[in-house]
């Protein structure tokens, strides 16, 4: 199968000018690259602060399951690193040293930027989850049932097809055609499904038991926060693509087998940042009733759109508690149009030119399970500086 989990989440963070490699960022701390690391309720679930009881359940029951989910999320958040690059809020404070980043600020609001967080994140896990059902590396989930060949009868029609056209070939030799046309009518547009599709409802399912639970009430930040973790995992099951493969003889393409793909992660982020531009105001709603109203147009509930509740702060100076580290320091461009340009980034207070050599990581690689390795790329460079 060509289809290469590792290059799927590779994930470009910067230009490599120099580089070295390092090792960074363990996730659970179990780093044991080449072999698959033994993942179990001691290993996984007591190791990992910041799970509520629900989520030690969920843990307990399904360790190697919750270590997956936990990638996913660590692949969201650099994900959403990369989306947000330029933007004064640019996600660098999801990435905290507790692998499970809901306790951060951002979590706890109701800012356009933390519906974006919510439904990244759950997008993440089911990525993460349903791949690693496909690749075959948890027990409690394979490949999709639903999209699943019947190996044998799909065997017998091949082999059948490759003895029609053996005989079709007799035929010519003979110079006369003996029971087949020369042009069958290929069977070139149908296909039936064969290989290994990620299991994407265990994954969306596994989302929902492992990041729902951890709403306990109904007031309007939990609806928010459940509203969108549903939208991100949308996002994904909605852009799942067929893959296929052509059998039969040199070049024919007499059967075709396709199998699902989940779509690239960074197509994921760029549908979700779409929708954080367009995410609708709600306004809590007084009677419990567990829906969500918009409070522009409390008629229409659109349901694939990302909503929040409380209006973002401008992020241009330092405030923790609304997440905002403000901007000064930060790198902008002058000649851009785009939210790093430096009148915008900078909030006014102008620039400073100046050369800096810094050290980023980049060219970071998912592996499993569970550690990222990154680059560390030392870039010198005339730059403009946020005062
Ligand atoms: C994101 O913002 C933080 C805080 O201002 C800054 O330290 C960091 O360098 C920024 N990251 C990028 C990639 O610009
Ligand atoms: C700055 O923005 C311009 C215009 O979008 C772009 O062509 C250029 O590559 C950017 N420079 C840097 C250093 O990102």
């Amino acid at each position: 199968m060509d289809f290469s989990f590792d290059r799927l989440i590779c994930l470009v963070l910067a230009i490599t000018m120099f580089s070295q490699r390092v090792d960074s960022n363990k996730i659970l701390g179990l780093k044991i690259p080449n072999i698959d690391p033994i993942l179990n309720a001691n290993t996984v679930c007591l190791t990992l602060p910041g799970l509520n009881h629900r989520q030690l359940e969920v843990c307990m029951r399904n360790p190697d399951v919750t270590a997956s989910a936990i990638q996913g999320i660590q692949i969201a958040i650099h994900e959403c690193q990369h989306q947000f690059r330029g933007h004064r809020w640019n996600c660098s404070s999801l990435e905290t040293r507790n692998k499970i980043p809901y306790d951060s600020v951002v979590f706890k609001r109701g800012f356009r930027e933390s519906a974006f967080a919510y439904a990244i994140a759950a997008a993440g896990v089911v990525h993460a989850v349903s791949n690693a059902c496909s690749m075959g590396k948890l027990k409690a989930c394979g490949c999709d049932e639903k999209r699943r060949g019947d190996e044998e009868a799909f065997r017998i029609k091949l082999n059948r097809l490759q003895l029609e056209a053996i005989h079709r070939g007799k035929g010519m030799v003979h110079g006369v055609m003996e029971h087949f046309p020369a042009d069958l009518p290929g069977p070139q547009d149908s296909w039936e499904w064969g290989g290994c599709s990620p299991d994407v409802d265990f994954g969306e399912k596994f989302s929902r038991d492992f990041l729902d639970s951890r709403e306990t009430y109904k007031d309007i930040h939990a609806r928010m926060r459940l509203h969108n973790n549903r939208v991100g995992r949308q996002v994904v099951m909605n852009h799942m693509r067929r893959k296929c493969k052509c059998h039969g003889t040199s070049g024919s393409c007499q059967l075709k087998t396709c199998w699902q793909v989940t779509p690239e992660f960074r197509v994921v982020g760029s549908l979700l940042k779409e929708r954080f531009h367009i995410a609708t105001l709600i306004k809590a709603h007084n009677r419990n009733t567990g829906q969500l109203e918009h409070a522009h147009h409390p008629t229409h509930r659109r349901l694939n759109e990302l909503v929040y509740f409380e209006k973002s702060p401008d992020f241009c100076e330092r405030d923790l508690r609304s997440d905002s580290a403000g901007t000064q320091g930060r790198i902008c461009n002058k000649t851009s149009h785009e939210m790093d340009n430096c009148e915008s980034l900078c909030c006014g207070r102008g620039h400073n030119i100046l050369q800096q050599t810094r050290s980023e990581r980049c060219n970071c690689k998912f592996h499993w399970c569970c550690y990222v390795v990154c680059e560390e790329c030392r870039i010198t460079e005339w730059v403009s500086v946020c005062k």
